[in-house]
């Protein structure tokens, strides 16, 4: 397989941990393991006492899926499949859907992964700009006519990482229209999702509008939890979801029981994980707000 260096993450593995202050960071600051266990009701508190620390369900466990099926409107847990990381979600679902002879469209700028797993699958990979000079929109012409007769997957990240974009229902309802009338899966990368300055302006979950589409989500982002690597996508094509946890069987087989635990119990504190996560985000972005008035001769401020 012929993947080029990642560079954010080589960046990162450079200069996360030896900088006093971070401004690349994607992920809200994490919890610490007590303040975390303080959010747990007596049921998981029990079941974190008494972990056992043995291989896991390779799918992810019963109870935690059932708690992210919680997070979509039409999704029950056997529509939920775990992953250590959104990370490992998107290597092994790019090599399950996509094949030499097959065609990808990613929106772009992008994580790499969503294009150079794709790419190294075997697939042809058309990146498609979102448009600066308009606030990074997305551009419905001009993905369909990004989509050809072999086009079997459409990316998308919304709320986009790196610019925030974030289109309005009507657009992205767009975007699942292009999908269907293609027969493409929709990957939809939601990892920010739960995440917006403008709860009322939160998209709804690809999952809930297409049989086709596949919602990705992760522990990291709005759950402040990086470190316990735990991800999920969740589709309702079971057929799909079977071959993606076959493939898992060749990268880490199951997930860490002490992530899948402590992500039960931050699923199921979410109103107050998602109000410590977004408080976090409006205290800081003033200084943001700030630092790049200040530095706007490096940084260009006007657009976007
Ligand atoms: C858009 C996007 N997708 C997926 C990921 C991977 O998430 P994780 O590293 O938590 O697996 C990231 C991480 O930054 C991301 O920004």
């Amino acid at each position: 397989m012929d993947l080029p260096e990642f560079e954010l993450e080589r960046y990162f593995a450079h200069y996360e941990f030896e900088v006093p202050h971070l401004l690349g960071a994607s992920d809200v600051e994490a919890y610490r393991l007590d303040e975390l266990l303080a959010l747990s009701g007596e049921e998981e508190r029990a079941l974190w006492g008494e972990l056992s620390l043995g291989y896991t369900e390779s799918a992810g466990g019963p109870l935690l899926r059932g708690e992210v099926s919680g997070l979509y409107e039409t999704v029950d847990r056997e529509d939920v499949l775990v992953f250590s990381g959104a990370e490992e979600a998107v290597f092994v679902l790019l090599n399950v859907v996509l094949g030499p002879g097959d065609h990808a469209v990613v929106t772009w700028p992008a994580y790499a992964s969503l294009h150079e797993v794709a790419r190294a699958a075997g697939a042809e990979v058309t990146l498609l700009p979102l448009e600066h000079e308009r606030g990074w929109a997305l551009d419905l012409d001009a993905l369909r006519a990004a989509v050809r007769p072999e086009t079997r997957l459409i990316v998308t990240n919304f709320p986009h990482n790196p610019t925030g974009a974030l289109p309005d229902a009507a657009t992205f309802r767009g975007v699942v229209e292009v999908a269907r009338e293609a027969g493409a899966y929709l990957l939809s990368d939601e990892v920010y999702r739960l995440l917006e300055h403008e709860p009322s302006e939160r998209l709804p979950a690809a999952v809930d509008l297409y049989e086709w589409a596949i919602s990705l989500g992760v522990m990291s982002k709005a759950f402040a939890l990086a470190g316990l690597r735990i991800g999920w996508i969740s589709t309702h094509d079971r057929d799909l979801l079977r071959r993606c946890a076959a493939f898992k069987d060749y990268t880490t087989i199951c997930n860490s029981a002490p992530s899948e635990a402590l992500s039960l119990i931050a699923l199921k504190a979410r109103e107050k994980v998602l109000a410590r996560s977004r408080e976090i985000i409006d205290r800081n972005l003033p200084y943001a707000d700030r630092f790049f008035q200040e530095w706007r001769g490096v940084f260009d401020t006007e657009s976007g």
